[in-house]
């Protein structure tokens, strides 16, 4: 009975059948022109998504990762310079900093809203100190007028890590408004597939509102050169190619109607499953709008592996958000030892995501209420 409705964490089958004969027909002409490398459709993917984030400058690079290693390389930052992160991300997060022989220094999650905790983010604040990367986690921004704030202060730069949280729009103690991912120096997003703006393969983009930083990035994303075998900077190779950027474009225009269809899946699980006092539905940041990259439930009771085994036995899938503090995985530990971080550490056992992507149908999104009751029932 379950498997009769198919259910996936994101389907991404059922958004290419309803975009199949935009993106088909691009991607024709893209075959057809052989630009497949910094072709026009690269640039004009960039002019429109710094259109829609109201961001002056928009360079696309090879996936999320490289955004954030390169946003870094151009910061002149030294050996041995502090970058504060938060404890409970995706590893990306971390790994540029150490490849390029920066300190990660983690700090914990806040358990509202998974974010990092400002509160405790001052605390770690040294001479060494030189940026703060902020994560907006799940579909929801961090509180960025505090990080702002506490930068401004310490002379720190902010790169946000916007992965997970496109289109979310940030609103500030003053009544303004900007979107994620153009609020600290530079932003930076992923465009993997399975994201609120994915590709069908790799991508991701770095944005800024600073003309001199926009240059330099896209010369370190192109192999340091300002023009043509002339390599002013030691860079990457790491480009957006010409096919990725029709399909994103073509997402890009569905972009605000596909995270409103998430928010209204979001805003249905959790009426339904915020009666259960054993479970904790995603709560709300009253400063950020959420895009709901993942539905994010916090199991209490220690429960959350078996409630995880009791969906799969009935053809649901979910998925644990992180499990391992980034400090406990084994490359990270040098940097922080023996830290325990008591809200990241609860986190890591608490979460449970479930299904969330624009195609799901009421019914199914019913069948996953149903069987999370009846576990509890
Ligand atoms: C928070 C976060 N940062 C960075 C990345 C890295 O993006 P990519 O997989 O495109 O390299 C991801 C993607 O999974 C992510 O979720």
């Amino acid at each position: 009975m379950s498997r009769e409705y198919n259910i996936q964490m994101v389907d991404l089958g059922a958004q290419y059948k309803e975009l199949k004969t935009e993106i088909n027909s691009r991607m024709q002409e893209v075959l057809e022109s052989s630009a497949y490398i910094n072709g026009p459709a690269v640039r004009t993917f960039e002019n429109n998504l710094s259109q829609f984030l109201q961001v002056d400058h928009v360079v696309s690079c090879g996936n999320g990762t490289d955004a954030l290693q390169i946003a870094l390389m151009a910061l002149d930052l030294s050996p041995g310079d502090e970058v504060i992160i938060p404890s409970f991300t995706y590893v990306a997060t971390a790994e540029v900093i150490a490849l390029l022989g920066l300190k990660p220094v983690m700090v914990d999650a806040d358990y509202d809203t998974f974010n990092i905790d400002c509160k405790q983010l001052e605390t770690v604040i040294t001479s060494r100190s030189k940026v703060i990367i902020p994560v907006h986690l799940f579909g929801q921004c961090c509180d960025m007028d505090k990080i702002m704030q506490i930068a401004n202060q310490h002379n720190l730069y902010v790169i946000e890590d916007n992965a997970q949280s496109i289109g979310a729009e940030y609103s500030f103690d003053n009544g303004t408004k900007a979107k994620a991912g153009t609020i600290g120096h530079i932003g930076c997003t992923s465009f993997y597939p399975s994201k609120n703006l994915g590709a069908y393969g790799d991508g991701g983009a770095i944005m800024t509102k600073d003309e001199s930083l926009a240059y330099k990035i896209r010369r370190i994303a192109n192999h340091g050169q300002s023009k043509k075998y002339h390599h002013d900077l030691v860079g990457v190779n790491s480009r957006l190619d010409s096919l990725q950027a029709c399909v994103l474009d073509a997402k890009l225009m569905r972009l605000k109607k596909y995270n409103a269809q998430r928010a209204d899946l979001a805003m249905h699980y959790s009426k339904e499953l915020e009666s259960l006092e054993q479970i904790i539905v995603p709560s709300l940041f009253t400063k950020s709008e959420h895009v709901y990259h993942q539905y994010t439930l916090k199991v209490l009771g220690g429960k959350r592996d078996e409630l995880k085994e009791h969906l799969n036995n009935n053809g649901i899938p979910s998925m644990i958000y992180y499990p391992i503090p980034l400090y406990a995985q084994d490359a990270y530990k040098q940097y922080h030892a023996g830290t325990v971080q008591e809200t990241t550490e609860r986190l890591c056992k608490e979460v449970l995501s479930l299904p969330m992507h624009p195609n799901m149908t009421r019914d199914q999104a019913d069948f996953i209420t149903s069987k999370i009751k009846s576990f509890y029932s």
